[in-house]
């Protein structure tokens, strides 16, 4: 009798919790998506019954309203559909959704308070104008020979292996990791030569996905802040970020020592320090320099290899749209006699194929901001409390068939001249959109086309039995992994 008296107890205490966490969106009457205790609308992605790009999706396509009411654990978030309701957060009114939801605590983690992607306010206004200037076109062309040799090496590499059935999200991070090593700490770091790299190893170790703690850690800066502070959590590896560190300052003091100039990412970081002025708001130290070619390390790897191990896969599936593609390199090759940035930035048909790769897969599936404060919508009148999460449903929006027709066919046919500009503005945001937007955009979309100019050129790659279709998403992956890897047979084209 006792006993169904306390389960009768515990269970009249779960449903006042329940009602009391999740009435939020209901008391204010915005339609939303029903919660799970405890995990709120994210339920599938904690079990890992489902990944969070499919959940997102899911309850995209439940709705038709222009926001619908979500819960991150108990976390009131609001997902908006509407691209005009969109412009308005990105762009025109940004001033009132500057921040991302996560956490910073600078003296448990200053690289993380002193990196773009955590930054708030004023600080991150002060960062960002401060480092805007080193991605302009100008500078990345700069960097295209220190680009190129990564790219023939990738060439090599797979000279080496023709004829081979490889997996292509481990040599790609090879050649992004060659690259940033080489552009944003100015060393070798030979991953491509050498499959025992020491940088290889404490790059993975970075931003490693696959262990227990960097998952949690990253989890909490995302969506459990208080956590941050009781268990002193770095959203990098420790070990690996002093490793990146101490790297970074012996180059920077070898420039110094010996004049090197090499017009990289590193290069570009020590002039904004040497021209500072006084009225400038944000200052450089070594250890706020260092912390940007960390953090370009950890925002610019992955996202980069993975894109170009899609675009890889897709035209494997894909054999029409590859022998496109190669036609394109060609001709553009012989004409120009190498890759160079022009010859890049002119061809069409590569930019489209980029273009539907990032549109199939969104690294980041979603996009978040916060309110500064309170914020009315003219169009619905619903006004938002301060401090209440934005998540941008980028998945969802890619996938909609009102924007993007029969949207699980890949088709870089939707980016050519004449349709791209039929895109309804809003709707295609693999880099975000407005003052917050990746401002790697530029470096990432060029290491990628290096990549697939210098290997599509000379090698097909094709679909073999190991090659995963469908893709299958691993639920416990943060960025879009499958779990058994991108394979594809690599076979040397007749030139
Ligand atoms: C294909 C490659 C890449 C993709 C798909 C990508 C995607 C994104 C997205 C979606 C955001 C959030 C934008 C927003 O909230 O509106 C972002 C932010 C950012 N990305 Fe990238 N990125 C890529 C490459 C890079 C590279 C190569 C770097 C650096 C070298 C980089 C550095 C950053 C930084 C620093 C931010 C934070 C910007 C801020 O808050 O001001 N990204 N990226």
């Amino acid at each position: 009798m006792m006993f169904v008296v306390y389960m009768g107890c515990i269970l009249l205490l779960l449903y006042y919790l329940y009602q009391k966490t999740y009435s939020y969106w209901s008391s204010r009457g915005v339609p939303f998506d029903k919660p799970f205790l405890i995990f709120g609308s994210f339920f599938d992605v904690a079990t890992r019954k489902k990944h969070i790009f499919h959940v997102i999706r899911d309850i995209y396509d439940k709705f038709d309203t222009p926001y619908v009411g979500i819960y991150i654990l108990n976390q009131p978030t609001l997902m908006v559909r509407s691209p005009e309701l969109l412009k308005k957060i990105l762009v025109k009114d940004f001033d009132k959704f500057v921040n991302r939801k996560v956490a910073v605590n600078e003296s448990v983690d200053p690289i993380a308070a002193h990196t773009l992607f955590t930054a708030k306010d004023q600080m991150w206004r002060g960062l960002r104008a401060k480092i805007s200037p080193v991605f302009t076109s100008g500078k990345m062309k700069l960097m295209v020979p220190l680009m190129k040799q990564c790219a023939e090496d990738l060439n090599a590499y797979l000279d080496q292996r023709a004829g081979e059935t490889l997996e292509f999200r481990n040599v790609t991070k090879k050649y992004t990791v060659d690259i940033i090593s080489s552009c944003a700490f100015g060393v070798s770091s030979y991953c491509l030569k050498d499959d025992n790299s020491e940088i290889m190893q404490v790059a993975t170790k970075l931003l490693d996905l696959k262990s227990f703690v960097r998952s949690f850690s990253i989890f909490c800066f995302f969506f459990m802040p208080k956590l941050v502070d009781i268990f002193r959590l770095t959203l990098l590896d420790k070990v690996a970020s002093d490793h990146f560190i101490k790297m970074f300052k012996s180059t920077i003091a070898e420039r110094q020592n010996k004049n090197i100039v090499r017009n990289d990412l590193i290069d570009q970081l020590n002039n904004l320090k040497d021209n500072e002025k006084f009225t400038d708001e944000y200052k450089f130290d070594d250890i706020k320099m260092a912390a940007q070619a960390l953090e370009f390390f950890a925002a610019g790897n992955d996202t980069t290899s993975l894109t170009i191990s899609f675009a890889l896969y897709e035209l494997a599936l894909n054999p029409t749209i590859q022998d496109r593609l190669r036609q394109e390199l060609k001709e553009t090759f012989a004409k120009h006699g190498d890759f160079t940035y022009d010859a890049i930035y002119e061809m069409k048909y590569l930019d489209m194929v980029v273009n539907e790769t990032l549109r199939m897969y969104p690294l980041t599936t979603f996009l978040n901001r916060s309110t500064t404060t309170k914020y009315t919508f003219e169009e619905t009148g619903f006004t938002l409390d301060e401090d209440v999460s934005i998540l941008v449903p980028v998945a969802g929006l890619h996938f909609d068939a009102e924007y993007f027709p029969d949207p699980e066919k890949y088709d870089p046919e939707r980016f050519s001249e004449e349709n791209k500009n039929k895109i309804q503005p809003y709707t295609y945001l693999p880099f975000g959109d407005g003052p917050r937007n990746c401002i790697g955009q530029r470096f990432g979309l060029l290491v990628t086309k290096m990549a697939l100019a210098y290997t599509v050129k000379d090698f097909a790659f094709e679909r073999t039995a190991a090659t995963a279709v469908p893709l299958g998403l691993d639920p416990a992956s943060l960025f879009l992994e499958n779990k058994t890897g991108l394979h594809m047979k690599v076979v040397k084209v007749k030139q």
